[in-house]
């Protein structure tokens, strides 16, 4: 199923196959060129695969953008200990919705990338971890994964060239924390969704306490184009220190929202433009966020000059994040706004560590009486100074996830809050003097 027509400014390398009859088939795969990389995988050795996804600057697609190649480098592959891969598809990030896409279209892309995976690190068995509300995609990737078993893609003798992968799928029960990868890893071993204290990383002692490479969708669907093309004309896709193209959704208040396949570094006016045919109704752009809600706000006139790229983010103070632009038109209430997320990271909170629960719920509520109109400026303040308390004092990043956001907000929309409190007080005033007016 495809989410949106295709722009003609796409580079399709991870979804060239979108739009073919059938394209979530292994017959459609396989005519187009699937699992040709694995097969090359076999004939590498770990350091060579390794080297490939290093060269072609992969960086990590859930979030925190970490190279991919030297995560992989981490794993200590002469450890007696049983290795594993875990997919992150928990996708939960407000304004993130590119994983589902890939895995709707072409789930032995994924597969595929796992295989590649398994070989660089000598892992015998990988899960998916599939959000639980995406239920419906265990069934797509059931009926893969069965297609591959059927092939001798997956199995004890793969290919009868004595290679051994087994593939399962495993639901989450709809908790953004299970995103966190730490969390995730914990919930897959049937226990409460809670971060782990790091170190040790995944690599080390992950699942099970044994290496692991856990990974985003968009990252393993990645790989097999690398090897197909080759580490250095992958990288080239992109730009220095952030190779490829990056699945992005744009969504909001443009013309043609939607999942776009884009090289890294591609202009932010050009994707609103271009790419989305245009602000909404004609209107100005008067927030951006690039990479989900969790990331800082910026300025529509900050964000008009960049470009979708990890380090052209980071230096306008905001980050590239999982590729979810949110686009805010001028009529956008931004107090609303900043409720509106803080209501979703208070809701999703696991609660296990304190800044990150009370430090949720007290900006909520004192968002919920600013939103009103019934707080005091101390209450703008105060947000501030809740949101700098809780960045990188939280056990995993759910409480910056819900800190950035909001500080942001508050500081370049500060005199939406005061217009907000001042429009109260009129009315207040206003129905002070009438007698027929219930305060
Ligand atoms: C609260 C929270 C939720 C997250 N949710 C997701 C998610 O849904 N999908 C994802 O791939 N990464 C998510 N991440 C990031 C993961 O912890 C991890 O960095 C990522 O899966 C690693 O894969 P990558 O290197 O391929 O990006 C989340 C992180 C946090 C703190």
């Amino acid at each position: 199923m495809l989410f949106n027509e295709p722009s003609p400014l796409e580079v399709k390398v991870l979804t060239k196959r979108f739009g073919l009859p059938n394209s979530a088939s292994i017959e459609t795969y396989l005519a187009n060129g699937g699992y040709k990389s694995f097969e090359k995988s076999l004939e590498m050795t770990q350091e060579q695969i390794i080297q490939e996804v290093k060269e072609s600057n992969l960086r990590g697609r859930g979030g925190a953008g970490f190279p991919t190649g030297m995560k992989w480098g981490f794993v200590p592959r002469q450890s007696p200990k049983p290795k594993y891969i875990v997919v992150n598809s928990d996708e939960s990030e407000p304004g993130t919705c590119k994983d589902r896409v890939l895995i709707e279209n072409d789930p032995h892309l994924l597969i595929e990338g796992v295989l590649i995976a398994g070989q660089a690190v000598g892992a015998k068995a990988g899960y998916i971890y599939v959000r639980g509300e995406y239920r419906y995609l265990i069934d797509i990737l059931d009926k893969a994964i069965g297609e591959a078993y059927a092939r001798g893609y997956l199995g004890k003798n793969i290919l009868g060239r004595g290679v051994e992968f087994e593939l399962y799928t495993h639901t989450g029960a709809g908790a953004y924390e299970c995103g966190e990868e730490s969390a995730l890893l914990e919930s897959l071993e049937g226990k409460r969704g809670q971060p782990r204290i790091r170190p040790p990383f995944p690599a080390v002692a992950g699942l099970y306490q044994c290496p692991t490479v856990l990974n985003n969708v968009e990252t393993f669907a990645s790989v097999p184009s690398i090897l197909e093309m080759g580490g250095k004309a992958w990288a080239d896709l992109g730009v220095p220190k952030a190779g490829g193209t990056k699945l992005t959704c744009l969504t909001g208040h443009v013309n043609k929202t939607g999942v776009y396949e884009l090289p890294l570094g591609f202009p932010v006016e050009k994707m609103i433009n271009e790419v989305g045919g245009g602000m909404r109704g004609g209107k100005k752009m008067k927030a951006f966020i690039p990479g989900g809600s969790s990331c800082p706000v910026l300025l529509g006139e900050e964000a008009w000059p960049l470009t979708m790229d990890y380090d052209s983010m980071a230096k306008a103070g905001t980050m590239l994040g999982s590729g979810g632009v949110i686009i805010m038109d001028e009529d956008t209430d931004m107090v609303k706004a900043a409720l509106r997320i803080m209501h979703f990271y208070q809701h999703e909170s696991c609660g296990w560590c304190i800044p990150c629960r009370e430090g949720t719920t007290w900006i909520k509520k004192l968002l919920t009486r600013l939103n009103q109109g019934v707080g005091t400026e101390r209450d703008i303040d105060l947000v501030g100074d809740l949101s700098a308390n809780m960045l990188g004092r939280t056990f995993c990043p759910l409480g910056d996830a819900a800190a950035m956001p909001t500080a942001s907000i508050v500081k370049k929309f500060r005199h939406e809050f005061e217009a907000k409190l001042q429009k109260a007080q009129i009315s207040m005033a206003g129905a002070a003097k009438n007698p027929f007016v219930v305060i």
